[in-house]
């Protein structure tokens, strides 16, 4: 069965407001997406999303937004909590790899959430379009919130042993020195294009039932479910305010291509240098295991590199790839009342985050 077959039948239990959280294939949605690509409208059964027609500041143009007709985005208030002793020093199922990857990974948020926040603040003065406007506005709490509570479990990580404090400082002043003497309008570009490496792994972690399993720390999976949805929620953002202030498609593209190499160059030298500090890495049957794990690694996968891929296209629109049936169908499984971040919302806000 086909890929886009499978996306067909998985569109077709989500409208009936069954579970999708079994889904594997989530890039089927691209093809399917394509099929209702008509003057900017979808609709399936019981699922409508309109287009907004984005005009330039200037009048002219017409950007198309299509995540005017989905539910606002606002920040949630939201608390997550890691007692000491409650999380395994290898807390990404006891592998070593992989739970130095996710720590290197979580380090570089808090000062990544705040940059893209500063990135996207500079230009809140030229946007005029009042729906994007409040956009911007929930972006940037959401993404306040992220670096909040990820510093938080960065500080646990670092009392375990995982080098996050320093990887912090590092990131703190490559992005200060990036947002001082680089023009701003480069610093969005790097901001929608790292907004589109977020979401396309955020789309992974909840579509990919195998990614989450990997995270066998409940308190880990729910932080990184909760912040995968937001980043799902708020894609298009980042992107709809560089187009709409005027950013041109080919310093959007190149500076993708330059994110490729240096987000992977870095995680992958701050993941060895975390790894240094580990004394189960100079274990070398420790170490064989992981390594050989990593051909079997969920989040390395073919679909992935594909999607990341596809933002160097000309014309690329972070909806081209429709996630909407995600945030249908994560948003009772994580905010309703049962859910599984019922106890972290703050003051009884599940029913308003539905
Ligand atoms: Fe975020
Ligand atoms: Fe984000």
């Amino acid at each position: 069965m086909s890929c886009l077959h499978i996306a067909v039948q998985q569109q077709v239990i989500d409208t009936r407001h069954k579970t999708l959280l079994r889904s594997e294939c989530y890039l089927g949605h691209r093809s399917l997406r394509r099929g209702h690509r008509i003057e900017g409208s979808m609709s399936t059964d019981n699922h409508e999303m309109k287009s907004h027609e984005l005009k330039s500041p200037d009048g002219q143009g017409g950007d198309r937004v299509s995540t005017a007709a989905a539910p606002p985005i606002r920040a949630r208030r939201i608390k997550f909590s890691y007692p000491t002793g409650a999380m395994k020093r290898h807390f990404v199922n006891d592998d070593l790899l992989m739970s130095h990857v996710v720590s290197m990974l979580s380090s570089v948020f808090p000062e990544g959430e705040d940059f893209f926040i500063r990135s996207v603040k500079y230009y809140m003065k030229d946007v005029t379009d009042p729906v994007l406007k409040a956009q911007v506005a929930g972006f940037i709490g959401q993404e306040f919130t992220h670096g909040r509570e990820h510093r938080e479990i960065n500080e646990r990580l670092q009392a375990m042993g995982y080098p996050t404090r320093r990887s912090d400082r590092l990131t703190k002043r490559a992005l200060a020195t990036i947002y001082r003497h680089a023009p701003h309008r480069y610093s969005l570009a790097m901001t929608a294009a790292l907004e589109h490496y977020t979401a396309t792994l955020a789309s992974l972690l909840l579509t990919n039932s195998k990614a989450r399993d990997l995270l066998t720390s409940d308190e880990v999976r729910a932080l990184l479910l909760w912040h995968a949805y937001e980043e799902v929620e708020h894609k298009a953002v980042a992107f709809d305010v560089y187009r709409h202030t005027g950013g041109g498609e080919g310093l959007r593209i190149w500076t993708m291509r330059s994110i490729h190499l240096t987000f992977l160059g870095s995680t992958l030298v701050s993941t060895t240098l975390s790894l240094l500090t580990d004394p189960s890495t100079y274990n070398p049957v420790r170490l064989a295991r992981s390594v050989a794990a990593i051909r079997s690694n969920p989040w390395l996968n073919r679909d992935v590199l594909r999607e990341l891929g596809t933002y160097t296209r000309r014309g690329f629109h972070p909806s081209d790839n429709d996630t909407a049936y995600l945030l249908d169908t994560w948003r009772a499984e994580l905010f309703g009342d049962q859910g599984v971040l019922a106890h972290n919302l703050v003051d009884g806000r599940r029913a308003s985050s539905n």
